[in-house]
């Protein structure tokens, strides 16, 4: 089980549903995990106690696992927290970038502009570029063969009716995804995604569902349903085997520039 145990992975949004998921997959896999949080929805040192706290853990988790705050989308922010991360807990070898998010839904005339920027700047620059370009420099200027693991999802495949920057930015997650793996490879940095189909997550919440807690789906947490081949939204944690496939170079090591669907057959859904 433990074939991270040489790794120290900073995960970005890691207060949030699926990066905190995956600090618990990383840390069962014997990896060092720093999450960051930009702490706007909860702040970083809750959601380190909380995956401490929720689920079955190693023993030596709590020394393992730290949190700092951080927004991704600014680049004096990440080469600060990078530098204190260096100092404090070593450099790091895999980073994955989990934060990102969708704001609002609309008919394309009625597209506000303003979210519309948000939304990439989040999904895009904060989500992939800067801490990326950032983390990969580290790596070239150390010589270390580090691992990205980008997160895509179904609309970067196809366009997702009402969410045209998420659309927008998710494409280019994967396009740049299969870029910077090209670019990447002469110094032994591998480059992948995954493509998590329809998770319950913060960001997402208000459009799957009428009322979360009294489990009324939304009409699109319906649709949604009804064009997945199993049926159901995904358990968050079976998101886990493909990221840790991903970062185990002794796996995963001729691996670069693909995008992994873990959708429920989403993609492949047909009459
Ligand atoms: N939940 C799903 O079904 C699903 C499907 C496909 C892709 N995704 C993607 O997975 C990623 C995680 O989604 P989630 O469902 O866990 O959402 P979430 O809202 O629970 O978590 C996203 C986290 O990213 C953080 N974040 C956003 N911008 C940031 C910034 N500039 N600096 C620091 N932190 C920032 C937020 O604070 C939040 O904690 C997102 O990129 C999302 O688009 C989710």
């Amino acid at each position: 089980m433990n074939t991270l145990n040489n790794e120290i992975a900073v995960i970005t949004g890691g207060t949030g549903a699926i990066g905190s998921c995956f600090a618990k997959g990383l840390l069962t896999a014997g990896a060092e995990v720093i999450i960051l949080g930009r702490g706007r929805t909860k702040p970083v040192d809750d959601a380190v106690k909380e995956i401490l706290t929720e689920g079955t853990l190693p023993a030596d988790s709590a020394k393992k696992l730290s949190g700092y705050s951080c927004d991704v989308s600014d680049e004096e922010d990440v080469r600060k927290v990078l530098s204190r991360i260096q100092a404090e807990r070593g450099v790091p070898t895999i980073l994955v970038n989990a934060a990102g998010g969708n704001k609002g839904k609309a008919d394309f005339v009625d597209v506000d502009v303003d979210i519309f920027n948000e939304v990439v700047q989040m999904n895009l620059l904060g989500g992939l570029v800067v801490p990326t370009k950032h983390i990969a420099r580290l790596w070239i200027d150390n010589k270390i063969e580090g691992t990205v693991i980008n997160i895509a999802s179904m609309a970067s495949y196809i366009p997702l009716s009402g969410v045209w920057a998420y659309g927008a930015s998710k494409s280019g997650v994967m396009n740049l995804t299969a870029g910077l793996a090209k670019e990447l490879a002469k110094y032994g940095i591998r480059v992948n995604g995954i493509a998590p189909g329809f998770f319950v997550g913060n960001q997402n919440r208000d459009l799957l569902y009428t009322d979360f807690e009294k489990d009324i789906l939304s009409e699109r947490g319906k649709q949604i349903i009804a064009h997945t081949p199993f049926g159901r939204f995904g358990r968050l944690e079976e998101l886990n085997g493909t990221l840790i496939y991903l970062c185990d170079k002794s796996q995963s090591g001729f691996v670069s520039g693909v995008t992994i669907p873990v959708d429920g057959g989403y993609l492949v859904d047909n009459i």
